[in-house]
């Protein structure tokens, strides 16, 4: 099986999936999900394409599907989600395959990924942390009026 399928199949990953999506069944702001994980790979996939960043399609998937993997935990402990997903990340990926210099680059890219300073980035921190804010559907949500992202970071148009 190939790295970014071992991934999806891994039962540690799909615990924490799994956790989150109970811990957000009553959550009215965006969900962090397979949805959401998977728009974050295949913008970040599109979006390296278009700025001519050379990085495997399997470290963006990871990274795009670990990224918030940490979610749960920040809603039973409080531990930010960057970090609890930077934490847990790296036995996932030992565990599908991917090397230290990938796993290094991946979890780097999941601390910075809500880290603003990365935005211009011509890297995998800058692709994830892009990504991620442009998957975001605030022109069509309902709770925006309570939603806590600063109005720069809401996304009200898309880029096509
Ligand atoms: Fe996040
Ligand atoms: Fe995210």
């Amino acid at each position: 099986m190939n790295r970014v399928n071992s991934i999806l199949k891994n039962e540690e990953y799909r615990r924490y999936v799994a956790q989150i999506e109970e811990l957000e069944s009553d959550r009215i702001f965006c969900h962090h999900d397979m949805d959401h994980f998977l728009d974050v790979a295949r913008i970040g996939v599109i979006m390296a394409a278009d700025e001519g960043i050379d990085i495997a399609r399997s470290v963006i998937y990871a990274a795009a599907l670990l990224h918030d993997i940490g979610r749960g935990e920040q809603y039973k402990d409080g531990t930010e989600h960057e970090l609890a997903s930077a934490a847990i990340a790296p036995f996932i990926l030992e565990a599908c395959g991917y090397n230290e210099e990938e796993t290094d680059m991946i979890v780097t890219a999941i601390i910075n990924h809500g880290n603003a300073s990365v935005a211009d980035s011509k890297d995998l921190t800058g692709i994830l942390y892009r990504a991620d804010k442009a998957s975001r559907k605030c022109f069509m949500c309902d709770a925006i009026d309570k939603c806590h992202k600063s109005p720069e970071k809401l996304v009200m148009e898309i880029k096509y």
